[in-house]
C-alpha cells in the first residue's frame, strides 16, 4: 500500500501568469488530501471521505471512461491516461480523503491529483521524475477533466517547502523556494474565504486565456511573457479588452519579481503594496473579482493591513492580507462586519503558513 498526502496552496503574487508562460509565487497550505492506494483482486475502486458510495470501473470502463460523478474524474483520469499511455494497470482500490474547501480557490484538485499521482507512481513502481510527475499531474486536469489550467497549482502541490514560497517560472518550470516567514516582520497572512458563489467560473477563465493567447498571436509573441514594455505593447492593440489583459499580465509578471526581490531582503511589510496593487489590476483591468472580494481587500486594508489581495483563478474564492499580528482578530471582524452590512454570507477565516509539499505518510 502506498500513501502520499498532497497540499491545497495559495498564490502569495501572479495571477493568470502561469498559462502565459510566466512567473508565479504560491506557497503550499497545511491542508491537502491523503490518498492511499492498494491491490485489489479485480477492477479498479475509488471511494472518498467527502462524498458516499465506491465509484468503481470495470476493465472495458478504463478504457471507455464510464460515466463516474466529477470528482471521480480527478482520481480515475491518472488510470485512464496511464492506459493510454500503454501502461499496464493492475487491479487497485483508491482511497482520498480531503480537508481543503472546495470551490474556495485553495486547489482542493490539486490536492487530490497529486495525491493520486504521488501514491500510484509509488505502489506501480512508475519511476516518475519530477517532471514527469508534474506532467501527469497537469494532463489530469487538462486532459482528462477537461479543465484549461496552467499548471501553477499542480507545481506548488508537488513542489512546495515549508516556511517557503515557491518562486516559478511556468516557461520552464524550474522552481526556487524562497523563505517565507510574515511572523518574523510581526505579520500573518489572514486569508478570508469569502464563501462567494462561483458565478461562470469556467467559462470566463477559459475566456482570459483565448484572449491573452489571442493578443500574444496579434503582438507576434509565442506568450504575454515575453512582452516587457507593456504600454508599448497595449499602443499596438485596438481591442480595449485585450489591451487589459495585456496589462494585468505584463505588470503581474513585474509584480511577481519585485515580490521575490522583497522576500530575499526580507522586507515582508513592503509586499504590501505589491499586494494591493495586484489586486486593483485584477478588478479594474482583468476583471475577475466580485463584490465579496472587493469588500474583502478593502476592509482589510481598512483594518490596517500592510497589503491585500484576491488569489486564484477569480470570481469568488479567497483574499489574503498581511496583518500585523496584533491586529489579527480585530480585522477579522471588521470583515464579518462589512459581509454583514453588505447582505453577504458570513466568510470562514484562517491565518496561514507555508507547508511542505507532497509527502509519503508511510
Ligand atoms: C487557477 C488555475 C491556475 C491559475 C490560477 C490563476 O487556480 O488552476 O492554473 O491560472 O487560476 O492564477
Amino acid at each position: 500500500m502506498a500513501v502520499w498526502h498532497a497540499p491545497g496552496r495559495i498564490n502569495l503574487i501572479g495571477e493568470h501568469t502561469d498559462y502565459n508562460d510566466g512567473f508565479v509565487l504560491p506557497m503550499a497550505l497545511p491542508m491537502g488530501c491523503t490518498t492511499s492506494v492498494e491491490d485489489a483482486r479485480e477492477g479498479w475502486s475509488v471511494v472518498s471521505a467527502q462524498a458516499s458510495g465506491t465509484v468503481a470501473v470495470t476493465p472495458s470502463g478504463l478504457a471507455d471512461r464510464e460515466q463516474v460523478p466529477e470528482w471521480a474524474t480527478y482520481v480515475l483520469g491518472a488510470l485512464w491516461l496511464l492506459h493510454d499511455d500503454g501502461v499496464d494497470v493492475p487491479p487497485v482500490r483508491i482511497s482520498v480523503d480531503s480537508d481543503v474547501p472546495t470551490g474556495a480557490g485553495l486547489s482542493s484538485s490539486a490536492a487530490l491529483v497529486c495525491s493520486v499521482v504521488r501514491a500510484l507512481d509509488e505502489h506501480l513502481g512508475l519511476g516518475l521524475d519530477a517532471a514527469g510527475l508534474l506532467a501527469l499531474s497537469r494532463r489530469v486536469e487538462n486532459d482528462a477533466v477537461g479543465a484549461p489550467t496552467g499548471g501553477m497549482d499542480q507545481l506548488i502541490s508537488l513542489r512546495g517547502e515549508a516556511g517557503h514560497a515557491l518562486f516559478c517560472d511556468m516557461r520552464d518550470l524550474t522552481s526556487e523556494a524562497v523563505p517565507f516567514a510574515p511572523a518574523a516582520s510581526g505579520l500573518s497572512l489572514l486569508v478570508v474565504d469569502t464563501r462567494a458563489p462561483h458565478r461562470l467560473v469556467d467559462g470566463e477563465y477559459a475566456a482570459r486565456r483565448d484572449g491573452c493567447e489571442e493578443a500574444a498571436r496579434q503582438l507576434g509573441v509565442p506568450a504575454l511573457r515575453d512582452i516587457i514594455d507593456a504600454d508599448e505593447a497595449v499602443a499596438r492593440l485596438d481591442d480595449e479588452e485585450l489591451q487589459r489583459y495585456v496589462r494585468h499580465v505584463v505588470t503581474e509578471d513585474a509584480r511577481v519579481l519585485e515580490a521575490v526581490e522583497v522576500l530575499r531582503a526580507g522586507h515582508l511589510d513592503r509586499l504590501g503594496p505589491l499586494f494591493t496593487a495586484s489586486h486593483a489590476s485584477m478588478r479594474d483591468d482583468f476583471r475577475i473579482t466580485v463584490p465579496e472580494v472587493d469588500t474583502a481587500a478593502e476592509t482589510l486594508l481598512d483594518a490596517g493591513a500592510v497589503g491585500s489581495r484576491m488569489t486564484g483563478g477569480g470570481f469568488g474564492g479567497c483574499v489574503i492580507g498581511l496583518v500585523p499580528e496584533g491586529e489579527v482578530d480585530a480585522a477579522g471582524d471588521a470583515v464579518r462586519r462589512a459581509f454583514a452590512d453588505a447582505g453577504f454570507g458570513e466568510p470562514s477565516l484562517f491565518t496561514a503558513e507555508a507547508a511542505a509539499g507532497a509527502r509519503a505518510v508511510r
